[in-house]
């Protein structure tokens, strides 16, 4: 899998590459779930995966992921895949319940509905777990769903990608990745007090429940600007690294060390 992701990714951008690259859908739904970082969240520390559970820390209190294997009565099994295109990228679950925005469908809403099927493809193929979750272990007001009405209505930009003809297709690639299934801006820019990002400071760094996911802009005194080519793919895949574990709890693109 690992090998084929170079390839894969030339095929992210556009539907008739990926066509043409020769992998199945779930082959590329397999990788397009490891761009997004679908599994760390949805996977309770020392669970099975997939099956949820695991406590996603929010300032407004904790979530719970849900369990997303194709087991029908616990997981999303018995979802259409209009009920899961819903949920990735309109954040609106099953019951047409608002989801909140822990789970990074404000930036998932950016993927292709081409790549959300595959990654729904990819899904089907795992092997379901019978696990109940409850996923709303918020405090009074914060556990009122309804209340991600006024919050989507103020900083959720629905909508897939557009590609900015003025400029090439890697960069488009790229944009698409760092803006959709990659959602860097998640960690990486600042947040106001009402937890949406602030656009204006975008990917300028953000600190986050006793981390600090630094300034990726091309900022050279304070971003990676002066960056080589190796400083950024070792720190952006590290898992080809002989002798650096992979990151356990921040994606794979990123180094992994706390700070302070
Ligand atoms: C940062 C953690 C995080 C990541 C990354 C993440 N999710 Fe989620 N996801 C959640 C949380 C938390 C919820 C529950 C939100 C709620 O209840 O409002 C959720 C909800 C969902 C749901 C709705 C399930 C239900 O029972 O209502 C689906 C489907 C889903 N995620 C799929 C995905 C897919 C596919 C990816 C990768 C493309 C992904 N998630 C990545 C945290 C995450
Ligand atoms: C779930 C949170 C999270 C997401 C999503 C995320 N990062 Fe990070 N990133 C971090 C944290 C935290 C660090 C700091 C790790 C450390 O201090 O070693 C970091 C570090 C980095 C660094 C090293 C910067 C430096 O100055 O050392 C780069 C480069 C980076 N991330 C790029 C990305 C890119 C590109 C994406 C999207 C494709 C991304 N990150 C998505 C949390 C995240």
């Amino acid at each position: 899998m690992r090998a084929a992701a170079p390839i894969l990714l030339l095929a992210l951008a556009a539907g008739p590459a990926a066509a043409q690259s020769g992998f199945s859908e779930v082959e590329r739904g397999h990788y397009l779930v490891d761009a997004a970082d679908c599994m760390p969240c949805h996977t309770a520390p020392g669970g099975k995966p997939w099956a949820g559970g695991r406590p996603i820390e929010t300032p407004f209190g904790n979530l719970v992921s849900p369990n997303i294997t194709p087991d029908r009565d616990t997981g999303i099994g018995a979802w259409s895949d209009h009920d899961f295109l819903d949920a990735v990228q309109k954040g609106v679950g099953r019951g047409g319940e608002h989801l909140y925005p822990a789970m990074p469908y404000t930036y998932y809403t950016k993927v292709s509905r081409q790549d959300v099927l595959a990654i729904r493809a990819y899904l089907n193929t795992i092997e379901p777990v019978h696990n109940e979750v409850k996923s709303n272990q918020l405090p009074f007001p914060f556990d009122i769903r309804a209340s991600m009405l006024a919050w989507n209505e103020m900083f959720f930009n629905e909508g897939e990608y557009h590609p900015d003809t003025s400029k090439s297709a890697e960069w488009n690639r790229g944009a698409y990745l760092v803006e959709g299934l990659g959602h860097c801006g998640g960690c990486h820019t600042n947040k106001n007090a009402l937890g949406g990002d602030e656009d204006s400071k975008a990917l300028q760094g953000n600190v986050l429940q006793g981390w600090f996911a630094p300034n990726i802009t091309n900022d050279e005194r304070t971003g990676i600007g002066r960056w080589s080519w190796t400083r950024w793919c070792n720190t952006c895949r590290p898992a080809t690294i002989p002798g650096r574990p992979r990151p356990g709890r921040w994606p794979r693109w990123c180094s992994i060390r706390r700070r302070g």
